[in-house]
């Protein structure tokens, strides 16, 4: 009941809400909070909660606020593991046919690593099974794009990456940034990545564990790669033959990002290798830097 004594439930209080807005000093905030509630009446229509879910809902929202810090971010996990953030990827940046698909960063990059150099190792700690990994940077009529940066950043052998265990793995271990060569390649070498379960010690883990669903992801690189006179492209490369291949828990499997991790054959040297190509979307107005360059500079100067 309003303070009229008329009663706005439903598609009324939307419509109210919807004339209460029309004056909106922000538009497009107006549009967003309007289709927000005209979803919710419809969920809550669809579901119809009884007073004690709505509670409940409630509850579980405040832990997942209560849970997030700076090091943190159950809110980020929800949208992930719901499938807000892959859709929101994949309506703001479509990519045309035959160049590679774009995928969420994800929160374990880093844009302080200093350059690295072709060829280098970039684990830091000798754990893990040897891989050489070589990734061919193209234009959509497949020329090489020579001098793009590549930013790679991965998981270890056991599913963590570095900046979840500071303590135990090397600064920027399996980590790096390289410069695409005259032919447009970059290499290094590294170690098989292991998928991970994504942290389910807090409400959004509670939630999936309720409905028998693991948090878990695939294994897979990241790569960022940046150029002049083309679209960022921040990217998977999935190992095709993870049993959890099918089921990523943020929806970041496509199939132009799987890729076979081949055992090589004999006793020395690298076990596995990798090779792919990504196809970078033309752009004009980009930079060939970094996310974040300024940080990545200052980080330098600080002894990197
Ligand atoms: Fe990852």
């Amino acid at each position: 009941m309003d303070g009229q004594g008329q009663d706005h439930g439903g598609a009324d209080a939307a419509d109210a809400l919807a004339l209460r807005l029309a004056g909106a000093r922000d538009a497009g905030m107006a549009r967003a909070v309007l289709a927000s509630v005209r979803h919710l009446h419809a969920l809550v229509r669809e579901v119809r909660p009884d007073p004690d879910d709505l509670r409940r809902a409630l509850e579980f929202l405040t832990e997942v606020g209560q849970a997030s810090d700076a090091r943190r971010q159950e809110w980020v996990l929800l949208a992930d593991v719901l499938g807000v953030s892959a859709l929101v990827e994949d309506l703001a940046h479509p990519v045309p046919a035959g160049a590679t698909p774009q995928t969420v960063a994800g929160p374990f990059y880093r844009a302080d690593v200093p350059e690295t150099a072709q060829g280098a190792d970039l684990c830091l700690d000798g754990r893990g099974e040897p891989l050489v990994a070589v990734l061919h940077i193209r234009a959509p009529d497949g020329r090489a794009v020579p001098g793009a940066w590549v930013e790679v950043w991965q998981a270890n052998g056991e599913g963590l990456y570095e900046n979840q265990e500071p303590d135990r793995q090397p600064e920027f271990n399996l980590r790096g940034r390289i410069r695409a060569d005259a032919d447009g390649a970059v290499r290094f070498r590294s170690v098989r990545p292991k998928g991970y379960r994504l942290p389910d010690d807090g409400p959004v883990g509670q939630l999936f564990a309720r409905l028998g669903l693991p948090i878990e992801r695939p294994a897979h690189l990241h790569v960022r790669v940046t150029a002049p006179g083309f679209r960022p492209l921040v990217t998977h490369v999935f190992d095709r033959d993870d049993p959890a291949i099918g089921r990523d828990a943020i929806f970041g499997v496509k199939p132009g990002l799987l890729a076979e991790f081949r055992a090589v054959p004999g006793g020395v040297g690298p076990r596995w290798s990798v090779e792919v190509t990504l196809v970078l979307v033309p752009d004009c107005g980009t930079t060939d830097q970094p996310a974040r360059g300024k940080a990545r500079a200052e980080a330098r100067q600080g002894g990197n």
